[in-house]
C-alpha cells in the first residue's frame, strides 16, 4: 500500500447498499477490505478492472468472535500505513419480524450479534489495530429511521438499530479527545428507504405498517441503492462528519 492509499473497511459488501458503496468507493487512492458471506462476482469482475486493490473476505457476521479475529488480522497485515482509515458497519438484517409475543431466541440472537454485538466487537478491534497507523480514522454505522421510531412488528430491528446508535455516542464520548492524527469521529446514519432486497423481504413480511413500504415501491419512491451510496459517500467526505452523530441522509 503506498501511503496516500485510504483504507475502506465494508461490511455486507456482496448485495444492496454495501455492494453500490464499494462499487462507488472503487476510486484510485482507495483501498478496500470486503466482507459478506456470499460472493458477488460481477462486483468482483468490476474491481479487477478498476485496478483498485480489494480483498474479498467471507465471514458470517453473526459471529462477533471471529469477525474481530479475522479484522484483527486483516489490519494487522497491512504492511504500509494508510492515509486514512474507515469502518463501514453497513452489513445487517431485517428478520425476525413479527409481535413481541412470538420472539424466539433462535432467531433474535443472531440477529442481534449481526446488527449490534459484531459492530460493537468490530469497531473495538478497528479501533485498537488502526492505533498504529497515525492517521484520522471514522466508523460510520449505517442505522434506520427505526432506531428512532418505532414500528410496530420491528422490535428485534428497532432495538438493534437504537442500541447501534447509542453504540456510536458511546464511541464518540471515549474517543473525543483522541489527538490528531489518530482522531475519530462516528456517526450512525439513517439511509432513508432504500430499494434492495431487505425491502423485498420487508414487502413480503407480515405486520401492521407493511402496506406503507408496498405502496414506496409501488409508486416508485424507494431510492436506489447506486444513488444513496454517492450520497453517503459525499456525507462520509464532508469537513464536519462526526459533528452531528445521529444523522439522517433525508436531513439533506
Ligand atoms: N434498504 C433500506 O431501505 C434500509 C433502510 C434503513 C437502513 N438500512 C440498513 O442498510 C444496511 C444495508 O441494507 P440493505 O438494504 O443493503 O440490505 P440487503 O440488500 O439485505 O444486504 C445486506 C448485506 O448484509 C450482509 N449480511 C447480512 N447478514 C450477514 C452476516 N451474518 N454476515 C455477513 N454479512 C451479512 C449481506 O451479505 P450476505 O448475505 O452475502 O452475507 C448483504 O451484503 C443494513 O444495515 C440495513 O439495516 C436499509
Amino acid at each position: 500500500m503506498s501511503e496516500a492509499d485510504h483504507l475502506y473497511i465494508i461490511t455486507g459488501a456482496s448485495r444492496g447498499l454495501g455492494a453500490a458503496l464499494t462499487n462507488a468507493l472503487l476510486v484510485p487512492g482507495n483501498r478496500l477490505v470486503c466482507v459478506a458471506r456470499s460472493r458477488n462476482l460481477e462486483l468482483e469482475r468490476v474491481a479487477t478492472m478498476s485496478g483498485v486493490p480489494v480483498a474479498w473476505h467471507l465471514q458470517d457476521l453473526s459471529q462477533p468472535a471471529s469477525a474481530a479475529g479475522w479484522l484483527s488480522s486483516v489490519l494487522e497485515s497491512q504492511d504500509q500505513p494508510p492515509a486514512s482509515a474507515t469502518l463501514i458497519l453497513n452489513a445487517g438484517v431485517v428478520e425476525p419480524i413479527g409481535p413481541v409475543s412470538r420472539l424466539q431466541e433462535s432467531t433474535l440472537l443472531p440477529h442481534l450479534l449481526t446488527n449490534l454485538a459484531t459492530p460493537m466487537i468490530m469497531t473495538g478491534a478497528f479501533l485498537e489495530r488502526t492505533e498504529k497507523f497515525d492517521c484520522p480514522r471514522k466508523v460510520l454505522a449505517i442505522s434506520s429511521g427505526a432506531a428512532r421510531h418505532p414500528i410496530e412488528g420491528w422490535s428485534a430491528y428497532c432495538a438493534g438499530k437504537a442500541g447501534l446508535d447509542m453504540f456510536i455516542r458511546s464511541v464518540n464520548a471515549e474517543y473525543a479527545g483522541t489527538p490528531a492524527p489518530r482522531t475519530v469521529r462516528a456517526v450512525a446514519l439513517a439511509p432513508g428507504v432504500v430499494d434492495t432486497g431487505m425491502q423485498d423481504t420487508i414487502r413480503n413480511a407480515d405486520f401492521a405498517q407493511v402496506q406503507r413500504f408496498r405502496d414506496l415501491k409501488a409508486n416508485q419512491q424507494l431510492a436506489s441503492a447506486e444513488e444513496t451510496a454517492g450520497r453517503i459517500l459525499a456525507y462520509l467526505h464532508r469537513p464536519d462528519f462526526g459533528s452531528t452523530e445521529l444523522d439522517d441522509l433525508r436531513n439533506y
